[in-house]
């Protein structure tokens, strides 16, 4: 069953890097497992960070079930009210001047609306963003990603400054906060940098690195978007990422998670100052304010708070590196684990299988985890990601320290 069906998906899609092959069938997901067709079981480690509250929460579902019943669709210029309290619901979690919010239905395009606030209230077009991150697959979005995208897919959108990343070296925060400076100094036309807070390859930035570069986007007159596609909703032990860090932007953008695991939605909380431009469309999508997205996304948000995940997140994840840490005493190939809450990656040493860092080692420790029953990615070139979901018991997290230990 499992090899008909991959073998029926290798022929029907086309090829991408990231997506095919793939590993297996599924055949059902609840809470932090997944399920294959051949019975096989793995927690998800991985979720595509969008499985805070694990997979096919039942609360969500009743809700997606209920307001299939009332109001499945909403056109453009009609608004309802599952969208309305979603956008005030996301406002009450802002701890900035006051903020409006649009939605979308990923989080490319979401990052693509922040580019046009920030591009607006600026009259500048120019990004500066952080060589090797990502923020989606739009021409918009993909190009802050990487300075040289593939030739073959033409030229991105112009003005686009990369910087180094912080967690590249052990000087990255000082060339990023360097390569910054320098480019302000130089380019007049920057409308805005943009970047994770904390990446989610889980590399934790110093403390004053964005206080710094939130100084130097008030100083040259940009604006600070920050993505929190992966690491907002309390994935790190607060609800926005960026509340570690000491520095508000301009505009976050939250998604992933927003859609309780099943359904596509991503939102832009901005300043309300960058409200600008009633005149054009902005990020006039089809489902931006559908009654499902919008009543799942804000069932997720009272979720999240009534079951206090914020702090759990936080709290599960202390215990978690507290445990990486145990078995590494025991166990050389490991070395700790890094992140905030619940956005972590497990470091090992390469050396110890007499292999290089590089996808060839993340390759082995990948399938040494699946045998564990542990379904988990590369993040980077020594670590695999122990993304778990915030509705995990005391129990589940030592099941996963446990089984970590047996793969390793
Ligand atoms: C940091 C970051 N930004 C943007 C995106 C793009 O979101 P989407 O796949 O919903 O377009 C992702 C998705 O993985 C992400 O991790």
């Amino acid at each position: 069953m499992t090899d008909d069906l991959l073998h029926r998906d290798a022929s029907t899609f086309f090829h991408q890097h990231g997506s095919s092959p793939c590993l297996a069938t599924l055949r059902a997901a609840g809470g932090i497992w997944l399920e294959d067709v051949d019975g096989r079981r793995f927690v998800d480690l991985h979720g595509n960070t969008a499985h805070h509250l694990g997979h096919r929460h039942p609360e969500i579902v009743a809700a997606l079930k209920d307001q299939l019943d009332r109001l499945a669709f909403s056109p453009r210029r009609f608004t309802n009210e599952p969208a309305v309290l979603l956008g005030e619901k996301l406002l009450t979690h802002w701890p900035g001047a006051p903020a409006k919010v649009l939605f979308a239905t990923g989080g490319s395009d979401a990052i693509e609306i922040a580019l046009k606030l920030a591009r607006v209230a600026t009259g500048r077009h120019e990004t500066i963003s952080l060589e090797g991150s990502y923020h989606g697959h739009g021409f918009g979005s993909f190009g802050l990603s990487q300075a040289e995208p593939d030739a073959r897919l033409g030229p991105f959108l112009p003005g686009r400054h990369h910087v180094p990343p912080y967690w590249i070296g052990e000087d990255g925060t000082t060339r990023m906060l360097e390569d910054i400076a320098r480019i302000f100094a130089q380019s007049p036309g920057i409308a805005a940098v943009i970047a994770e807070p904390l990446r989610s390859n889980c590399h934790v930035p110093p403390a004053m690195l964005w206080p710094e570069v939130r100084r130097l986007c008030d100083a040259h007159g940009a604006k600070l978007i920050f993505d929190e596609i992966p690491s907002g909703l309390g994935k790190t032990g607060r609800f926005f990422a960026f509340e570690h860090f000491g520095a508000v932007p301009d505009a976050v953008v939250i998604g992933k998670a927003l859609g309780g695991g099943m359904l596509p939605i991503a939102a832009v909380i901005a300043d309300a100052r960058l409200n600008v431009a009633p005149e054009l469309e902005l990020g006039h999508y089809t489902h931006e304010k559908n009654p499902l997205t919008t009543r799942v996304a804000l069932t997720t948000v009272q979720l999240i708070e009534r079951d206090g995940l914020v702090e759990r997140a936080a709290e599960v994840g202390r215990r978690l590196i507290a445990g990486v840490e145990a078995i590494a005493r025991t166990t050389p190939l490991i070395v700790k684990a890094r992140g905030l809450g619940l956005l972590l990656a497990v470091e090992f040493d390469p050396h110890v299988w007499g292999m290089a860092p590089g996808a060839a080692f993340t390759d082995r420790l990948v399938e040494a985890c699946f045998a564990q029953g542990l379904s988990t990615t590369s993040k980077g070139p020594v670590s695999v990601g122990l993304s778990l979901p915030l509705i995990v018991t005391d129990d589940e997290a030592n099941d996963v320290l446990a089984r970590l230990g047996r793969a390793f």
